[in-house]
């Protein structure tokens, strides 16, 4: 069998499935990037790169070296290629617009440049997750710099999304609309190489991925929905489950589309301004995307993600997903509560 590089991979699908060559062009340099942040991660003390900066994002977290290099990276990496119209992150208060000595494109690219980001310092697997939009004609403009408003259109109208999971192996996972594939970056080539042809989650599971220690902040059908899962045989669910959480969502991403899985983050009543911690451009659109193409579910207890028109570029939301049967159970408990 031939080996199928990333490239190889999106030129077949430039001839199978029209995918035009500026979104082939614009995942190639994603994943470009996502290698030099992969390399950069790597180094770990010895390149100097761990620990935090003296600034805070405008999420109010305090930003780690790593999520202000790896934001540079794929900024530097994307705004000279033409294919883009503005880019979006979670390191950056407002849209990166396209310096004005090169062309914009016809895209959208939204990341969140270091997922996990406090388990860098521990060593343990982080990710870079990305989605892209089509730019809406009425807000593009050649000249004239771009508003936030033109990104915020639902995640069922990605053209591409993906993440880089930055692990014991790193590995770019990619739907263009048509299944999920999966590469395993090969490092002497210095190329990603089909490695997971056809990514399904299993409809069933009986593993979970939540962070317990807010349990007290749920509100009432996740707290019904855990009690079953912990209560196990004795339970309504009758079976028991084991639990995982790395606190990084890649990760716990990665381990649900390889085995299956349920990864929530419910909304906290200590925020009730904040519903849940994750955001939707960076974090839950995409993954609920991946998810979907794969067979599973993702909803935020009352409706699929990928429905929920943003308000704002980093709205948070509540996210359940992986699969199907348990994101379809505890959704059910939200609707009947
Ligand atoms: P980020 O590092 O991009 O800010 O995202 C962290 C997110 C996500 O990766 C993870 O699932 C979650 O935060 C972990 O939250 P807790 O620390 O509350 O467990
Ligand atoms: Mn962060
Ligand atoms: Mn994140
Ligand atoms: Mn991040």
């Amino acid at each position: 069998m031939p080996r199928v590089t990333l490239s190889r991979y999106l030129i077949e699908q430039t001839r199978s499935h029209n995918t035009p060559a500026d979104l082939r062009f614009l995942i190639e340099v994603v994943a470009r990037a996502c290698k030099e942040i992969s390399h950069t991660v790597s180094k770990g003390a010895l390149g100097g790169v761990l620990g935090s900066t003296e600034t805070e994002n405008v999420q109010g977290e305090v930003q780690k070296k790593l999520d202000v290099m790896s934001n540079e990276i794929l900024l530097e990496a994307n705004e000279w290629g033409g294919h883009l119209a503005a880019m979006a992150s979670e390191e950056m208060d407002s849209a990166y617009q396209i310096p004005g000595r090169y062309p914009k494109g016809a895209y959208l690219l939204v990341f969140d440049p270091l997922d996990g980001s406090s388990n860098i310092d521990v060593n343990v697997s982080v990710g870079t997750i990305f989605s892209v939009l089509r730019c809406p004609s009425q807000h593009f403009s050649q000249n004239d710099s771009l508003g936030e408003a033109a990104f915020l259109q639902p995640g069922s109208r990605q053209v591409a999304a993906g993440y880089a999971i930055y692990g014991p192996q790193t590995m770019l996972m990619l739907t263009l609309g048509d299944g999920v594939k999966g590469f395993t970056l090969d490092r002497e080539l210095g190329s990603f190489v089909l490695t997971h042809d056809a990514i399904r989650v299993p409809e069933t599971t009986h593993e979970f991925a939540i962070n317990m220690s807010n349990q007290r902040h749920w509100q009432a059908p996740v707290q019904r929905y855990v009690g079953e899962l912990l209560a196990g045989t004795e339970g309504a669910l009758g079976k028991n489950y084991n639990m995982r959480w790395i606190a990084s969502m890649v990760a716990d991403v990665h381990r649900i589309l390889t085995r299956g899985g349920i990864f929530m983050y419910p909304r906290d009543s200590r925020e009730p301004a904040k519903p849940g911690k994750l955001r939707l451009m960076y974090e839950a659109n995409p993954m609920a995307f991946i998810i979907e193409q794969a067979g599973g579910a993702a909803t935020n207890g009352e409706q699929r993600i990928l429905d929920i028109v943003p308000q704002s570029l980093h709205q948070r939301v509540a996210v359940f997903l992986g699969s199907k049967e348990e994101v379809e159970r505890v959704t059910q408990y939200h609707q009947t509560a």
